[in-house]
């Protein structure tokens, strides 16, 4: 039987909870914010982020979904891009290509399934070279079905700030100097938000970190000391061996999940190794012991990735060219060849085999199912960050297979090659993720056809 009271208070309940009453997911709103990057001595910084800089951390089992309802409230369009995920195409987040971009006031629904697990991010993808810069991103962590045997799991979000002296971001977005050399490269490096990232650890933890490179266009440098590192994954995909490391690069966008035991007595650290000297992004203070575990780690369960056969490889070919100190040579832009001064007026100088900037079409039409293997030539002075939306590829050197990546370092006037297999169709962007690169013409994209 319902009583009276018991109506009331149910309908007072449900009063209170206006959005729950439809199907409703979670906000992940992006907005202006205030942020204490520095040491207390530097002046609070407006950023903009989805809450507060790194934005939330978002947890799923594999196999689950991610459902967030982006809420813009920036002063620009917007979007989230689920970076490495192997994405349904219409939430792959890339305004002018998946979707539209999402209006100042607007808000879109993401609603995606996770296959693999790993480590991965998220981003802006539309104006990425001003919107990450200002603190747009969180990580995405995926969980496997059975975890490693670890005391602690860490999540390392590592930027690299462009400050002024009043610790304000400097407002040299868009500067073509930046955009024809290395990007933005800043003056302030933060793990998590924070320019003295520490925190507390007992000598023989065993630790998982994972190691995100969230800046526009820096290539981090990075040791370990104090701790015994096992390389368990990059990019999210499991290694097929762990492998012991002292140190690893990380290039913009990359992951590198690595398994340490914490040997220090009384600090440990990640550092970044600059040409200047090195310094720690990260301090690990050890208080306590614990024993230690006698066995080196295990490799993580392999995620359900597709057998490349280079045999049945369709061959293809990307071409970087331009940059200062290279030589931009003119481009196609718009349909039309254009000479170098021309591309640089309209902010272009970078091309990918000899395209500045989105094509009209497609680098590649591909067959779902198709195997390809493309070479990548770096002809320009500089390293670029090669990144592929929607699928991870291996690098294919000499006809041996690297590890699963998503985004790859590819050295000034170096070549390699990379495979795949076209699995996930839709349409997928390739670019490089130094975010002004790819701004100033290293962008392309492949279809993938059912
Ligand atoms: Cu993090 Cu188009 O990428
Ligand atoms: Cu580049």
């Amino acid at each position: 039987m319902i009583t009276r009271r018991t109506l009331m208070a149910s309908a007072a309940a449900l009063a209170l909870q206006p959005s729950m009453s439809f199907a409703s997911i979670p906000d992940l709103r992006a907005a202006p914010a205030d942020v204490r990057l520095g040491p207390p001595d530097l002046p609070t910084t407006a950023v903009w982020a989805y809450g507060d800089v790194p934005g939330p951390t978002i947890r799923v089992p594999r196999d689950g979904r991610v459902q967030r309802r982006f809420v813009n409230d920036l002063p620009q369009a917007s979007s989230v891009h689920w970076h490495g995920i192997r994405i349904d195409n219409a939430m792959d987040g890339v305004a002018g290509l998946t979707q539209q971009a999402v209006p100042a006031g607007g808000t879109f629904d993401y609603d995606f399934a996770v296959p693999d697990a790993g480590t991965y991010w998220y981003h802006p993808h539309n104006r990425t070279w001003e919107q990450l810069a200002r603190g747009l991103y969180g990580a995405l962590i995926v969980e496997e079905d059975t975890p490693p045997d670890v005391d602690r799991d860490e999540v390392l979000l590592i930027d690299d700030w462009r400050l002024t002296q009043d610790g304000e971001l400097h407002d040299s977005f868009g500067s073509l100097m930046d955009w024809s050399h290395a990007g933005r490269i800043g003056n302030w490096v933060t793990v998590n938000g924070k320019g003295e990232h520490t925190f507390e650890v007992q000598q023989g933890e065993r630790l998982r970190l994972r190691l995100v490179n969230t800046a526009n266009a820096r290539i981090f440098d990075l040791a370990l000391g104090g701790l015994k590192a096992w390389l368990v994954a990059l990019d999210g995909q499991p290694m097929e061996a762990v492998e012991e490391v002292e140190a690893l690069t990380l290039g913009p966008a990359q992951r590198a999940d690595v398994i340490v035991d914490v040997t220090a007595e009384d600090e440990a650290f990640v550092i970044s190794r600059e040409r200047d000297g090195d310094f720690a992004i990260s301090t690990l203070r050890v208080s306590g012991t614990q024993s230690a575990r006698d066995t080196d780690p295990v490799p993580l369960p392999p995620n359900d990735l597709p057998q490349i056969d280079l045999a049945k490889a369709r061959t293809s070919e990307l071409v970087m060219e331009g940059g200062a100190m290279g030589g931009m040579r003119g481009a196609m832009m718009g349909g039309r060849q254009m000479g170098a001064r021309e591309l640089a007026g309209e902010g272009m100088t970078w091309a990918l085999n000899g395209i500045a900037g989105m094509p009209e079409e497609p680098m590649m039409d591909l067959a779902l199912g198709e195997t390809v293997s493309m070479r990548l030539v770096n002809d320009t002075g500089w390293p670029h960050a090669i990144h592929l939306h929607g699928m991870h590829f291996r690098e294919a050197r000499d006809g041996t297979l690297g590890p699963w990546r998503d985004t790859l370092l590819i050295d000034p006037q170096a070549e390699t090659a990379i495979a795949f297999v076209a699995d996930n169709p839709g349409d997928w962007l390739l670019h490089c993720h130094m975010v002004e690169h790819a701004a100033s013409g290293m962008m392309t994209w492949i279809k993938v056809s059912r």
